[in-house]
């Protein structure tokens, strides 16, 4: 049995892991886990106190799968509810859906019983308006042609959700040897109101296979929604990859996506026989994993992936210079 997560998983995961040893199931520790990131009010990436859109609104992301059948389950944009993996579980068992945005998903998450919640905290909600004042946007933003025409600088300049520990990913691997993955997400801060991100996306932010493994990503999230990226990662073991290798794969596929806000993107990934990974294009990404056997979970270094092929080859000739040297 293990648990793999983003860093800011650390909170939950020992939760999720005892939900295992109790014999829950993946899907039950996952939401187990996320739950205690969503409810962080130090966490401003994600659920309660997650940093709100351009007109100050919490906004929250939210996919569970289920790698036994393919079955998944997402919510998008929901606005006062604390839980959306929850909320996104149910879609997945209640309904012959599996995606609810907007109105539409807080209507369900309603009739689903779930209590409404303000979810914008004082900190939040500092940290949203001075951002905009210190761009001097406070007295603009409301007006869509003003906002369109600054957008390109305001989104370089504000809204890199990992700056606030940016989404979180859980993935788990019950007694039964079955997979389950789900992400949980307040999105880009100060995003257009009803933006999406890889992370309510099945196969960009989100995926899990029994027969393969799992993948979900955190980061700029546009990126990889353009490059399918979660299920790049189960399809490149499906062709043969270890996971190690279809992860890199997975990565290098984002040097084709020519965004001119590219930023961080991370994977954590799990394969079949239960070996975690993970990748960054950050030098110092950590993640974290816990197996049944461990009394703490461990915090690790991601592979590091650079952003760019030509990063790459000149860390790679760097490398390759290094060891000359200290072989000559
Ligand atoms: N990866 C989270 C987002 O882009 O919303």
């Amino acid at each position: 049995m293990i648990v793999v997560a983003s860093r800011n998983g650390n909170v939950g995961i020992r939760q999720a892991m005892a939900v295992l040893k109790a014999g829950g199931s993946a899907l039950d520790a996952i939401e187990e886990g996320i739950h205690h990131v969503e409810s962080n009010p130090a966490d401003h990436s994600v659920g309660y106190s997650g940093l709100p859109n351009l007109l100050g609104e919490v906004e929250l992301d939210a996919s569970i799968m289920d790698g036994r059948r393919l079955a998944s389950g997402a919510v998008g944009s929901v606005r006062g509810y604390e839980h959306p993996i929850s909320i996104a579980r149910k879609v997945m068992e209640e309904l012959p859906h599996c995606f609810l945005v907007g109105t539409g998903a807080e209507r369900f998450a309603a009739e689903m019983e779930f209590p409404k919640k303000d979810l914008l905290t004082p900190e939040a909600r500092r940290i949203w308006l001075d951002t905009l004042n210190r761009n001097a946007l406070g007295g603009v933003y409301r007006e869509r042609t003003d906002y369109l025409d600054k957008i390109r600088e305001w989104v370089k300049k504000s809204a890199d959700p990992e700056k606030y520990t940016g989404t979180t990913n859980f993935i788990a691997m019950d007694a039964r040897g079955d997979i389950a993955c789900g992400v949980s997400t307040s999105g880009w801060a100060w995003k257009y109101p009803g933006r999406l991100g890889d992370s309510p996306v099945i196969g960009a932010g989100n995926y899990a296979d029994n027969r393969y493994g799992a993948a979900a990503c955190t980061g700029r999230g546009e990126m990889a929604v353009n490059a399918g990226t979660a299920r790049s990662v189960i399809l490149y073991m499906k062709m043969g990859m270890s996971l190690e290798e279809a992860g890199l794969e997975a990565m290098k596929d984002l040097w084709a996506v020519q965004d001119p806000y590219a930023g961080s993107m991370n994977i954590v990934a799990l394969d079949r026989f239960g070996e975690p990974a993970a990748f960054s294009n950050q030098k110092t990404a950590l993640y974290v994993y816990m197996t049944e056997d461990m009394d703490e979970p461990v915090e690790k270094a991601r592979t590091y992936v650079p952003m760019t092929r030509q990063e790459w080859e000149k860390e790679r000739s760097e490398r390759a210079e290094g060891s000359e040297r200290t072989a000559g």
